[in-house]
């Protein structure tokens, strides 16, 4: 399938752009722009009856389709927010800080976990132990055995890590392997994974968080990101807002605050639901154009081999193939991550891919390249590598 006839107005918009930075701001479907307009259109017709139409119609049809793509049979279960942090936050508010809490977690959890839990954890009775993902071949095995060793009461674990791209080999046996060995509440973080991996979670259902959002491959755009909720939890979160109470507004008020019976438990206040519409617009087109994540991340993987192979023709000093952190291309998400010597070196190879129209992003001393179904490996073009330091 010719992915790119989806994608006219942002490939339009940065013409002869080689666009290396999905994995961060992915480009949207022409679709999204007409969602946009429909939520305002919605907003003049429904004004005051809005709500009833969005938690009526809107968000249990969205809900369902993530269910479908996650292979859920609880869509009820996905509550929706505008970032991941402030589920995770709520989560954490489950928590009681006052008493000795242990979080098991990686040194490789994006900033919103990582800069959160630091913080929390200048609490004196927080435990918080996070294990190097380095060296990969044997993380998942020392993540368990540290499991076992803690006994921790919060695990929280990306699929796929940001800073590497490397993605846990089979999460329903990685998820197995804890449980075993712990009672903790275990929370996932499927940003990288969500529409990006084959990802089923049938087996995992009502045992784990999974948190994800529209931003990176669902295409979506910012403001519309989700979190599984295991069934008949026992959680009262203390970051709680009004639309947590929903199915419990219209009884009287008892003296304990009151939760959803169902994912919305995990609900904060008001927020804009353009978002939730563009999000909507790319799975219809999902659905509409029989697109799978199967049929993309192949296409995908076809793209990682075919711009290695781009890579491989420059034969640059220091960008190569002994740079990429992991090797095996069958354990990655949707980007490869090149470790150069000096974080210096990152930055000014990255400014000059830029003016070159390669488009990349960097973290410390790692250049990330990610893939999207808008690209074709006949675009890959990195020449502008020879002349490097020579200009
Ligand atoms: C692994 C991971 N989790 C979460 C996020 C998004 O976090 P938030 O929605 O809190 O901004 C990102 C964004 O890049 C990410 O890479």
């Amino acid at each position: 399938m010719n992915y790119k006839t989806f994608y006219h107005r942002f490939l339009q918009a940065n013409s002869g752009v080689q666009h290396f930075a999905c994995h961060s701001h992915h480009y949207w479907p022409d679709v999204t722009r007409d969602a946009a307009l429909a939520y305002w259109d919605d907003s003049a017709r429904w004004v005051d009856d809005k709500w009833d139409f969005i938690f009526g119609e809107k968000v249990p049809k969205v809900q369902q389709q993530i269910a479908q793509l996650l292979q859920l049979t609880k869509p009820q279960q996905i509550v929706f927010a505008p970032n991941t942090h402030e589920l995770l936050f709520r989560l954490l508010s489950c928590f009681d800080w006052q008493h000795p809490l242990k979080i098991l977690a990686t040194d490789s959890e994006f900033h919103s976990f990582s800069r959160q839990i630091k913080r929390l954890s200048e609490l004196p009775n927080l435990d918080l132990v996070l294990v190097p993902t380095e060296p990969f071949a044997s993380f998942e095995q020392r993540f368990v055995e540290e499991s076992q060793k803690l006994q921790p009461d919060l695990v929280f674990c990306s699929q796929v890590f940001f800073n590497s791209g490397v993605a846990i080999a089979d999460l329903t046996t990685f998820v197995a392997a804890i449980a075993d060995v712990t009672d903790a509440t275990i929370a996932i973080d499927g940003y990288h994974g969500f529409m990006a991996l084959p990802t089923d979670l049938s087996v995992l259902e009502g045992r784990i968080f999974y948190l994800a959002g529209s931003y990176k491959y669902a295409q979506g755009g910012e403001g519309c990101c989700f979190m599984v909720v295991p069934k008949d939890n026992q959680f009262r979160p203390l970051y709680t807002g009004w639309f947590a109470e929903f199915g419990t507004l219209a009884q009287a008020k008892t003296t304990q605050v009151q939760y959803s019976q169902d994912g919305y438990q995990f609900a904060g206040a008001t927020m804009d639901f353009t978002a939730l519409y563009r999000l909507e617009a790319v799975l219809d087109l999902y659905q509409q154009q029989q697109i799978t994540v199967s049929a993309v991340h192949q296409h995908v993987q076809q793209l990682q081999q075919a711009f290695l192979a781009e890579l491989e023709r420059q034969q640059h000093p220091i960008l190569n193939f002994t740079a990429l952190l992991q090797q095996d291309l069958a354990s990655h998400g949707h980007f490869l991550t090149f470790k150069l010597p000096t974080t210096q070196q990152v930055s000014e190879l990255a400014s000059y891919l830029k003016l070159h129209k390669v488009h990349t992003d960097y973290r410390g001393d790692r250049l990330r390249f990610g893939f999207a179904p808008y690209q074709e490996a006949a675009d890959f073009d990195l020449s502008c590598l020879r002349h490097y330091k020579e200009e």
